[in-house]
């Protein structure tokens, strides 16, 4: 770390806090687990809020938006999508819908979902994108990015007995996560 002249001492401290909350590790034994670690994230979220995940087939992306549509509280199951694209679940109480959407098909950007219209939306809902990456980042300069990985060994081959271990790393991007305590869903 940069020590910054004639900063307070505690000064240095606290960007250092602001910068390590931004980003977490989590270690993931199970589906279930999956589904409530998307349960305890969506206690973070509010409107507005832009998620994109990132995971090899079957990593569990889709289980973990399960979790966030059960902890947001949206009406209808949360699946994945075969022929479309994106899914909008409205709230059931108070909170923000759920709109949820796989763009593995869509290699165009956010021009190719024009029809969409996720901008609109955006405001009052939390907006999920499975394979967003590279695709969705013009929609917000706030971004939680989350990374889906199968635990691997020390020679880089899937471990068989941990199978279903997935590590899940998530970076906050822009000032809305700057002061959140992601390690908290540690
Ligand atoms: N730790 C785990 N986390 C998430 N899914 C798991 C885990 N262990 C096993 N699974 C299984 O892996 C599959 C993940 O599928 P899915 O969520 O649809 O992945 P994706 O959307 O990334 O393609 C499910 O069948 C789920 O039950
Ligand atoms: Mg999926």
């Amino acid at each position: 770390m940069n020590a910054v002249p004639n900063a307070r001492p505690d000064a240095a401290a606290t960007v250092a806090t602001a910068i390590s909350t931004t980003s977490a590790q989590v270690t993931v034994k199970s589906a279930e687990g999956m589904r409530d670690l998307g349960r305890r994230l969506a206690a973070l979220l509010r409107p507005g809020d832009l998620l994109l995940l990132t995971g090899e087939l079957g990593a569990g992306k889709t289980t973990l938006t399960r979790g966030l549509g059960e902890g947001l509280g949206v009406r209808g199951a949360v699946t994945s999508p075969t022929f479309v694209i994106a899914r909008a679940h409205p709230p059931l109480g108070d909170g923000p819908a759920l709109v949820h959407v796989d763009a593995y098909r869509l290699n165009g950007g956010l021009d190719e979902m024009e029809d969409l219209d996720l901008d609109v939306s955006l405001p009052e809902s939390v907006i999920v994108v499975e394979w967003g990456d590279g695709k969705v980042e013009e929609l917000s300069e706030d971004r939680l990015h989350i990374v889906i990985e199968r635990a691997e060994g020390a020679d880089g081959l899937a471990l068989d007995e941990a199978d279903d271990v997935r590590t899940v790393t998530l970076a906050g991007v822009g000032p809305r996560w700057a002061g959140v305590d992601l390690t908290a869903l540690a």
